[in-house]
């Protein structure tokens, strides 16, 4: 894999040392001309080959052949779409898109350019989640799932005095159900699938959900999803059973630590390959690209539009 990087804000400056570890070689890096000086910065800490300041000038690159996309919410469509027309494999950040319509046509494109295209979503990833998944038959038939991930945000501070950035901003995919509230449902997806029912309820403030709660009603099992960035409480998903439940002490983004009890049997753990929660994903993006693995993007696709499918249900409400 050899990536051109989009983007010089908090999630790129948090992935480069992974991705430097992971030995990707970076070849390039692309933001807006007012981010120039930040991506000189990054490419000399980091040894990126070149800064760009005009995406497509990158995506000509023929040295590129994977675009990662790190930047707002509102742009993953466009800036997916141009790669994957430049000839690029793209990996996009989550929320993956908008809505369903746009993911599906960018899906489409991936698919008739033989390209992979896939939502960087940390949680799908890594062993403590790969853990419960395999050894939820053991806690029996699972009737509730409780994730709490509150976080009161940086950036709700400014939103209250009227400075409206795009996590809290509308027109760009802002809003907590977008940005925090979507790690719990990928949670839950990657668990138990598609939902018959899904019902949002929200604390919104200027036309945006600042905090709220999705309910996804399956057969046999009720799920609650709290996702709050104007206020905070313990971190923590509960997945119980009728013959025991773990516990996820921290964020379903990164899955710091599980609690197991089964009929009282109670072991703690972290089987995580690496304390930071990117290195595990972006270890299986570049073997999947290296593979040229169709299958195994196709079944991480189809994951994402079982998401995409839940958030545009829950928008709608
Ligand atoms: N996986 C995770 O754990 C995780 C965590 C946090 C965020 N995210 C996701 O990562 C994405 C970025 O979030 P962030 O927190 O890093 O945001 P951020 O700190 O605000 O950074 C956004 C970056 O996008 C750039 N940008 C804005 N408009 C652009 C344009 N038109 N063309 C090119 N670059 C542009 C900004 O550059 P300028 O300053 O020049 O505008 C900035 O470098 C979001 O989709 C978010 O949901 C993921």
């Amino acid at each position: 894999m050899r990536l051109g990087i989009v983007g010089s804000g908090m999630i790129v400056n948090d992935v480069l040392p992974i991705l430097k570890e992971l030995d990707i070689e970076i070849v390039g890096i692309s933001g807006t001309e007012r981010s120039k000086q930040k991506l000189i910065e990054l490419k000399e800490i980091f040894s990126i080959e070149k800064v760009f300041t005009d995406y497509e000038n990158m995506l000509e690159s023929q040295e590129i052949d994977t675009v990662y996309i790190g930047i707002p919410n509102h742009l993953h469509y466009e800036y997916s779409k141009k790669a994957l027309l430049f000839g690029k494999n793209v990996i996009c950040e989550k929320p993956f898109t908008l809505n369903m319509d746009q993911l599906i046509e960018i899906k489409e494109l991936a698919e008739e350019k033989n390209l992979i295209l896939i939502e960087a979503i940390t949680n799908q990833y890594l062993k403590n989640y790969e853990y419960i998944k395999s050894n939820l038959k053991r806690i029996g038939d699972i009737k509730i799932i409780e994730c709490n991930y509150s976080q009161y945000s940086s950036r709700y501070d400014a939103f209250k005095k009227g400075i409206i950035l795009p996590a809290f901003d509308p027109q760009k995919g802002g809003g907590a159900l977008m940005d925090i509230n979507i790690y719990n449902i990928h949670f839950v997806v990657g668990l138990l699938g598609r939902p018959n029912r899904v019902e949002y309820v929200a604390n919104i403030d200027n036309e945006i959900d600042t905090s709220g709660i999705l309910i996804m009603e399956y057969e046999t099992t009720k799920v609650v999803c709290i996702g709050a960035k104007d206020s905070t409480s313990e971190i923590r998903t509960t997945v119980q059973g009728e013959k025991g439940s773990f516990v996820v002490n921290g964020a379903t983004n990164s899955i710091p630590s599980v609690l197991e009890n089964i009929l009282g049997d109670r072991k703690v753990f972290n089987i995580n390959e690496h304390e930071h929660r990117m290195y595990s994903e972006f270890k299986e993006f570049k073997r999947i690209i290296d593979e040229k693995d169709l299958k195994s993007a196709k079944d991480r696709m189809n994951h994402s539009l079982l998401v995409m499918e839940i958030v545009d249900k829950a928008r709608m409400i």
